[in-house]
């Protein structure tokens, strides 16, 4: 594969300029140009995005997407639409987009014809998840699942996490589900404690399914299906009936069925999926089954059908129309010419309260590199940090350092026109409240409050500096019309491609995640020296010594 270094690219050098050129004034862009918002405005899909608010003109926007093609955007996005190996350090294909595209389509990756094995998979889990829902799947006693608890880590667990969080409107009345992820034990303790064994379903999903955090809960929690089962009297203390009861009590997700098999689950009770999927991309997968037990087979095919609208707008739309590449290259535009260390994304849904920590994983694991693809170093900043909460939350926590703290911080807005709860505050509609908070924000970011208005107010002379908002915060606002399955695929599929897109740019591999992997061996290597092994404790460094001396002194 061949990179090209972005800042040789003449459009490299054509942004440099425009930059030193550029003095942000958007009061005056929008005065200018009545035709701005609409200019800048484009959708995707369901997705109404306003890039107006952005600090780009014309030309600005012109030299983004000649720099994408420079890079190669376009041969890149075709190769891994057709299933070429683009995780070159993992020597595999980035196959996610295969996963949502419907029935009958063929995709042939080395000599194989992909979509068959894809809807094959994706049959069992919607018989299953059937079944679970009508009540057919019953426990060891006999009883109907009304809890479902997904054991998982990172891309095995944030997806389904936020999405299902995201759908809640559509969850089957009888059904509630858990997630179980973090190694810490107080994490299983409180998802468990209150649970019926006899009405818990556990899915444990792992891609490998050698993740030590999800193993351990999954013995973990297989002891206390165990341990319950027997102190209700609902199984005998035997070999057997322990069998048995794992067999009705956990399923698994994962490309290691024979690993499966060996933890005791039953392969026929296990959804598989492929060394092409990532984890960070997963949840339209076999991962994704927690969710289509909790909202159903239907919505499970909207929400694949909107990750595969955007799909095919990513794979057809020219890059000015482009959303997801447009998103992309304006996130290059400010980590490598206004230096944004960070990118803040703001749901003005509460649905969506854990899409800013899904979008750490996707974004953050798959860009934060300082490696190219091919092995040399990267030749400008990469990986800003994505983080973020839902409106108006935020507003009363850190919307200040945005408004008026020394770093330019891009932020992403969504909105939805519909809620699933319309409500009155007297004649006051309540969701009306809430997008006015979020029309607000993006205006007061944008246009600010000039001295000579702050003064006009009132305001005492010596009060005025610290109440002027300077403006020119770049923001874009996503709306769609009701955060349906179809529309939560849609978003996703949107920032994958953003991330894909800058990924892209600076020439790395957004595919592979060598950075998590140091932490995990050290994990292994110390876990002995904590309890007891003094050899090891010896092998430590200074600190590391220090800190395990102490957990010693304490432990009770
Ligand atoms: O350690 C990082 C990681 O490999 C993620 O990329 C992945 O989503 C997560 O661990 C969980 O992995 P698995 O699904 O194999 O348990």
């Amino acid at each position: 594969m061949t990179i090209v270094d972005p800042t040789t690219t003449t459009a490299w050098a054509t942004l440099t300029g425009l930059k030193t050129a550029y003095t942000p004034d958007l009061r005056a862009a929008f005065a200018g140009d009545p035709e701005r918002a609409a200019r800048f405005t484009r959708t995707c899909a369901d997705l109404y995005v306003d890039l107006s608010k952005n600090l780009v003109d014309d030309h600005i926007l012109e030299a983004l997407v000649a720099l994408a093609d420079e890079v190669g955007l376009g041969d890149r996005r075709d190769a891994m639409l057709s299933g070429e190996r683009i995780n070159v350090t993992e020597n595999r294909s980035v196959l996610h987009t295969a996963l949502r595209r419907p029935a009958g389509d063929s995709l042939v990756v080395d000599g194989t014809d992909v979509m068959p094995e894809v809807h094959e998979v994706l049959d069992k889990i919607y018989a299953f998840a059937d079944k679970v829902r009508d009540g057919e799947w019953v426990g060891v006693t006999g009883k109907p699942i009304e809890t479902v608890v997904n054991i998982g880590i990172g891309g095995s667990d944030l997806g389904p996490v936020m999405v299902y969080e995201a759908l809640k409107p559509y969850v089957h009345e009888r059904i509630q589900c858990r997630f179980i992820s973090n190694i810490d034990p107080t994490d299983s303790g409180e998802k468990l404690s209150d649970l019926d064994p006899e009405t818990t379903l556990f899915i444990v999903a792992s891609k490998t399914f050698t993740t030590l955090e999800t193993l351990t809960n999954a013995r973990m929690a297989r002891d206390w299906l165990w341990r319950r089962l027997i102190e209700q009297g609902a199984i005998e203390d035997t070999e057997e009936a322990r069998k048995g009861a794992v067999a009705k009590h956990f399923v698994a997700v994962s490309t290691a069925l024979d690993k499966v098999a060996d933890f005791g689950i039953d392969p026929a009770n296990a959804f598989g999926f492929w060394d092409w999927v990532g984890g960070r991309y997963s949840v339209d997968s076999a991962v994704g089954t927690v969710v289509c037990v909790a909202i159903g087979k239907e919505n499970f095919a909207d929400f694949l059908g909107g990750f595969h609208a955007v799909d095919e707008h990513f794979a057809t739309a020219p890059w000015a129309q482009n959303v997801p590449a447009l998103m992309g290259l304006l996130n290059v535009w400010y980590v490598n010419f206004f230096k944004a260390a960070s990118h803040a994304v703001l749901p003005y849904a509460q649905y969506l309260h854990r899409f800013a920590a899904y979008l750490q994983q996707l974004t953050m694991e798959s860009n934060g590199k300082g490696v190219r693809a091919d092995g040399e170093p990267v030749t400008t900043e990469t990986g800003e940090v994505f983080w973020g909460e839902p409106g108006t939350n935020g507003q009363h926590a850190f919307y200040q350092l945005i408004h008026q703290g020394t770093q330019l911080i891009p932020c992403d807005f969504i909105a939805m026109a519909n809620t699933a709860y319309p409500t009155k505050d007297g004649d006051a509609d309540v969701h009306e409240l809430f997008l006015a908070n979020f029309f607000a924000q993006t205006k007061a970011l944008a246009f600010g409050k000039t001295a000579e208005e702050v003064r006009a107010e009132g305001v005492a002379e010596e009060l005025v500096s610290a109440k002027v908002f300077e403006g020119n915060r770049p923001t874009t606002s996503i709306m769609a019309p009701a955060l349906t399955p179809s529309v939560v695929g849609q978003l996703i599929a949107l920032y994958e491609h953003i991330t894909f897109t800058q990924g892209v740019v600076w020439g790395i591999d957004s595919f592979d995640q060598w950075g998590v992997e140091l932490g995990k061996q050290l994990a292994m290597q110390i876990a002995p020296a904590i309890s007891k092994d003094d050899a090891a404790l010896e092998q430590q460094d200074g600190s590391t010594r220090g800190l395990i001396a102490y957990y010693r002194s304490q432990r009770s």
